[in-house]
């Protein structure tokens, strides 16, 4: 496959070819995305939750994601390799942002990062895209933020929420993004906001008519048992097959049925063997 670049995602909205985009946090999770037609791995900071099991993206450091950015990066091969920017670290200025953007490339081996947030983020977007680390920006319901924002809600809804919502991803835009996530508005919005943009969307609870769609690995596979919201789908059932495998592999063990002394065991040399006896 043909490495994806911020060109060919443009081209696709142009020409009106969805982008995919799916979470990744280890290794073999990015060769899966490799193997296939998806256009972005994102090592988003649902990390936290569904890799690490910390209660909220707060929680996770630039270390933290470094160390599994590094992971993904060795497994990623035509995927544009993007990573969310942790809480906390583009927050205390300038200096620290840039810092901390420069590490998750050089030593995260990122391709560009993803940075939660509106206008009050645009020159943080500027500065970043004029040193060439490409940005994405996010929109709509920020996960970082969700206590401030008394929970994980649909944002958007009434006209102000949805033209404040429409004018940070203008502001973002020129400011520079290469791409925009939506999350969690109303379809009408998701595709107003796909209408206004000369830049790519990417939808996650966003409706249908954003150039692309992206989802957690683990709520898309069905891997633990996470609040489902309405907008995932299960398009498979690891938990389902993985707890089949473990509970027939404690049963074989526990039953003396594994391993096959002859199928999965090695045979002494008998003429080796007869030493001992
Ligand atoms: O952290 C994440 O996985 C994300 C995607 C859901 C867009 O930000
Ligand atoms: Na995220």
């Amino acid at each position: 496959r043909k490495k994806v670049t911020i060109q060919t995602l443009h081209q696709q909205k142009n020409n009106g070819t969805p982008i995919t985009m799916l979470t990744a946090y280890d290794y073999p999770t990015a060769v899966a995305c490799s193997s296939h037609a998806v256009d972005i791995t994102l090592v988003g900071d649902s990390l936290a939750q569904v890799c690490l099991g910390y209660s909220s993206t707060t929680e996770l450091t630039v270390s933290e994601m470094i160390h599994h950015t590094r992971a993904v990066a060795r497994g990623t091969t035509h995927p544009l390799l993007i990573a969310d920017m942790p809480f906390g670290s583009y927050h205390t200025g300038m200096e620290d942002a840039l810092r901390n953007a420069v590490r998750l490339v050089q030593e995260g081996r990122v391709e560009g990062l993803k940075i939660e947030g509106g206008a009050e983020i645009a020159e943080l977007v500027k500065k970043l895209t004029s040193v060439g680390i490409p940005v994405m920006a996010h929109v709509g319901l920020l996960p970082q933020r969700h206590t401030a924002m008394s929970g994980y809600k649909v944002q958007g809804r009434n006209h102000a929420s949805a033209q404040r919502i429409l004018e940070d991803a203008l502001t973002l835009q020129e400011a520079g993004a290469f791409s925009m996530v939506v999350e969690a508005v109303p379809k009408e919005l998701g595709q107003y906001l796909t209408e206004k943009l000369r830049i790519p969307t990417i939808g996650i609870g966003a409706g249908p008519h954003t150039d692309g769609q992206v989802l957690v690995w683990d709520d898309m596979m069905n891997t633990w048992n996470g609040h489902k919201a309405k907008f995932v789908r299960r398009f498979a059932n690891v938990k389902a097959e993985r707890d089949v495998g473990v509970a027939s592999y404690c049963e074989a063990v526990r039953a003396r049925a594994f391993p096959d002394p002859q199928a999965e065991s090695y045979s002494a040399d008998k003429s080796e063997w007869e030493l001992f006896l």
